[in-house]
C-alpha cells in the first residue's frame, strides 16, 4: 500500500476535486474541514453536494437519449437530503427493505422508479412495495416469488417482477462483495432461470417485466460485466421462443472507485459496450436499469476525526483517534484501504516528526483500526479526514461500546448543513428498560 504524502502540493486527495486543499486547509467546496470539525465536533461525516452531482451526471452523460433508468443503491448512504438530492436529479432507487422504502418515500421520491431487490422479503415488506407502487420486484428465488404472487392476489394487486439471475461470473473483487458466484446465497441460477419464468408467467398476481442481476461491488473491470450480459441476453433470447417478452434488463451496480490506486470503470466505458452489446443482438429497445451505489457517494465524502493520543511502542506508532470501527466498519470488516490526510498538514521547522502510524480507534477490538502504516507528521489535536467514506460509511455504523454514531454534514458551495444530528446518549438508551 502506498504511503501517504503530507505535503498538500504533491498530494490530491483520492476522492474528488470536490475536496481540495486551499490555503494549506482541507476544504469541502468552499468550507474548511478544520473549521467544520471544530465547529461541529468529530467524528463527522462530510458530504459535498456537487460531487453527488458531478457523479451522477456521469451517468446521465454516458446514457445521453437512451432509456435508461439509474435507481440509486441506496444502503451505500441513505440519509435523506441524499436521496431528496439523487431524486432531485432524476434518479430512481433500489431498495432492499421495508425501512429503504420508508425513506424513499419520507424523501417524497418517486415510488414508480423504486426496483425492490433482496433475498429475504417479508410478507409486511412486499405490501408496502405493493401499497407504494414500485416499479418492480427483483425475485431472487422460487419461494419468494411464491409468497410474493400469495401476497399480491390476496391484495388484488399484480406484482411487477424481474427475475435476479445469478449469472456465475467472477467480479474480481473481495470475496465478501462479489455476489454473482454459484456459491453466493444472491439470485436464482442462470440455468434454472428459464423454468423460474415459466413458473412466474404462471402464477397469479405476477407480472414478468425483467431480468436483472447484480455480480459484485468496486469492481473496476469491464469483463464480468459483459460477460453476465452475454448471459442474460442469451436468457431473453430463450425467454422469447416460450412467449416470455421482458421490458427491462437491470445490470445491477458495483461500478468501483478510486480508494488509493484503483483505476475505475467509468460509466461511459461500461455503458457504451452494454449499449453496443445490445445493438448487436438486437435489443436496442430494452430499457436499461443500473444499481450504482458506491461509484454516486463514494468519493463525495469524507470522515473527520480528530487525533487524541499519539502512542509510540515498540513494535507501532499509534494514532489513536476518536473515530473507531464503529463509525467507519469497512477497514476492520473487509480490511479495506482509505486515505488519511491531515486536514491542516503539519510542516516547517517546528513540525513534528514524520512518522509511520496505525490510526486506530478507542474500541476495544484489534480489528479497530481505520488505516495501517501511513506516514504522516501528526500533533495531538490534529484533525484528520478519512478519504473515501461517503458509501457504506455511516450506513454501516452502530453503537458498540456505547459511542454515539456521528452527525453528517453536507457542503454545497461555502455554506454547510447538519443532514443528521450527532447522537445523544438519550439516542442510545431510547427504549430500554429496566426491570420493575
Ligand atoms: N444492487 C444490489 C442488489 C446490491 O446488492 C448492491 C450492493 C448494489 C446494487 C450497489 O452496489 P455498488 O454500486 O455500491 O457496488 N458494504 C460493502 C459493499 C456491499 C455491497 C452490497 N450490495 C463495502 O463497504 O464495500
Amino acid at each position: 500500500m502506498t504511503a501517504q504524502a503530507t505535503d498538500p502540493s504533491i498530494h490530491t486527495p483520492a476522492g474528488s476535486p470536490h475536496f481540495h486543499f486551499k490555503g494549506g486547509v482541507l476544504h469541502a467546496e468552499g468550507v474548511s474541514l478544520q473549521k467544520l470539525g471544530q465547529a461541529l465536533g468529530t467524528p463527522l461525516y462530510v458530504y459535498s453536494r456537487a460531487a453527488l452531482a458531478t457523479a451522477f451526471n456521469s451517468y446521465k452523460e454516458a446514457i445521453g437519449t437512451r432509456d435508461v433508468l439509474v435507481c440509486f443503491g441506496m444502503k451505500a448512504n441513505s440519509n435523506l437530503a441524499v436521496l431528496k438530492e439523487f431524486a432531485r436529479l432524476g434518479s430512481g432507487f433500489d431498495i432492499v427493505s421495508g425501512g429503504e422504502l420508508a425513506r424513499v418515500l419520507a424523501a417524497g421520491a418517486n415510488p414508480a422508479k423504486v426496483v425492490f431487490s433482496g433475498v429475504g422479503k417479508q410478507v409486511w415488506e412486499m405490501q408496502a412495495a405493493l401499497n407504494a407502487g414500485v416499479k418492480c420486484f427483483n425475485v431472487e428465488s422460487i419461494p419468494e416469488l411464491k409468497r410474493l404472487s400469495a401476497v399480491a392476489t390476496e391484495m388484488g394487486k399484480s406484482a411487477a417482477v424481474s427475475l435476479r439471475v445469478n449469472p456465475d461470473v467472477d467480479a474480481k473483487t473481495h470475496p465478501y462483495i462479489s455476489t454473482g458466484l454459484k456459491e453466493n446465497k444472491f439470485g436464482i441460477a442462470i440455468e434454472e432461470a428459464s423454468a423460474a419464468y415459466a413458473l412466474a408467467a404462471s402464477l397469479p398476481g405476477i407480472a414478468v417485466v425483467g431480468v436483472d442481476c447484480h455480480i459484485g461491488s468496486q469492481i473496476t473491470e469491464v469483463e464480468p460485466y459483459l460477460d453476465a450480459l452475454d448471459k442474460l441476453l442469451k436468457l431473453i433470447d430463450e425467454l422469447k421462443v416460450q412467449g416470455i417478452v421482458l421490458k427491462h434488463l437491470d445490470i445491477g451496480g458495483g461500478l468501483g472507485i478510486k480508494y488509493d490506486d484503483e483505476t475505475p470503470l467509468a460509466p461511459r466505458v461500461l455503458l457504451d459496450k452494454v449499449f453496443a452489446q445490445l445493438e448487436a443482438r438486437g435489443y436496442a429497445s430494452l430499457q436499461l436499469v443500473m444499481e450504482p451505489g458506491r461509484s454516486l457517494v463514494g468519493n463525495a465524502g469524507v470522515m473527520l476525526t480528530t487525533v487524541q493520543y499519539l502512542k509510540h511502542t515498540e513494535a507501532r506508532n499509534f494514532a489513536i483517534v476518536d473515530a473507531a470501527m464503529n463509525d467507519l466498519m469497512r477497514p476492520a470488516l473487509y480490511e479495506a484501504w482509505h486515505g488519511v490526510l491531515p486536514v491542516v498538514p503539519n510542516s516547517g521547522a517546528n513540525a513534528p516528526a514524520s512518522t509511520l502510524y496505525d490510526v486506530v480507534g478507542p474500541v476495544c477490538e484489534s480489528a479497530d483500526w481505520l488505516a495501517r502504516g501511513r506516514q504522516m507528521a501528526l500533533n495531538e489535536g490534529d484533525i484528520i479526514a478519512i478519504e473515501s467514506a461517503g458509501a457504506y460509511g455511516f450506513v454501516m455504523a452502530g453503537n458498540y461500546n456505547s459511542r454515539t454514531r456521528p452527525a453528517e454534514v453536507m457542503v454545497d458551495g461555502d455554506k454547510y448543513h447538519v443532514i443528521r444530528q450527532r447522537e445523544t446518549f438519550e439516542d442510545l438508551i431510547r427504549g430500554e428498560s429496566c426491570l420493575p
